[in-house]
C-alpha cells in the first residue's frame, strides 16, 4: 500500500461533490497525506483497480436514482465489469436530497458494487442531504478519526 496517499474520486453535476472533494484534499495535505483527486467523468475502472491506497468516493444522485450524467460511463462500467478489487479499501460519501424518493441511490449502488467486487469498506457509507455543507462537518470528523487509525496521522 502507498502509505501516505488518499485517492478521492468525485462524480458531480453542479459541483457540490467536487467542492467537498477539494475540502477533503486540503485537509489531507494538512495531515501530511498526498491526495489524488479525480473526476469520475474522466476515470476508468482499470485505473481504480490499480489503486493501492484508500479510496474515498464522493458522488451525488440525479434523475430518479441515476448517477450524475458525466459519471454515468464510469458507473455503468463498474456495474458491468468484474475487476478484482479485493485489495481495495474504500468509503463512500453520498450526496442527495431527501425530497427525492431515490435518496442517495447512486452512492448506495456504488458502495454495494465495490463490496461485491471484493473491496473492503474502511468506513460505513454516509449519506448527506440538502444541508450537506453543515452535515459534512460531522462526517469529516468521523472520517479523519478513522483515517488516523488507517494511516497513523493527526486528526
Ligand atoms: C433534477 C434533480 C434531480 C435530482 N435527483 C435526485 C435523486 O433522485 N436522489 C437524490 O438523493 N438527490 C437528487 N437530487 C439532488 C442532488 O443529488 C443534490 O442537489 C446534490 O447535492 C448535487 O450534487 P452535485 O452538485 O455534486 O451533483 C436531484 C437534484 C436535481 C436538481
Amino acid at each position: 500500500m502507498s502509505e501516505h496517499k488518499l485517492t478521492i474520486l468525485y462524480g458531480t453535476e453542479t459541483g457540490n461533490c467536487r467542492g467537498l472533494a477539494q475540502k477533503v484534499a486540503a485537509k489531507a495535505q494538512k495531515n501530511g497525506l498526498e491526495a489524488d483527486v479525480f473526476d469520475l467523468a474522466a476515470y476508468s475502472v482499470d485505473q481504480l483497480a490499480a489503486v493501492d491506497n484508500p479510496v474515498l468516493v464522493i458522488i451525488s444522485t440525479w434523475d430518479e436514482g441515476a448517477p450524475p450524467p458525466k459519471a454515468r460511463k464510469f458507473c455503468a462500467d463498474l456495474l458491468s465489469q468484474t475487476p478484482d478489487l479485493s485489495g481495495l479499501s474504500y468509503t463512500v460519501l453520498a450526496l442527495g436530497d431527501t425530497e427525492y424518493e431515490q435518496f442517495c441511490e447512486c452512492g448506495r449502488q456504488i458502495d454495494a458494487r465495490l463490496e461485491e467486487l471484493g473491496a473492503s469498506c474502511c468506513l460505513e457509507r454516509t449519506e448527506l442531504g440538502a444541508d450537506f455543507m453543515v452535515s459534512y462537518i460531522g462526517w469529516s470528523k468521523k472520517f479523519w478519526k478513522r483515517m488516523a487509525e488507517v494511516y497513523g496521522v493527526a486528526k
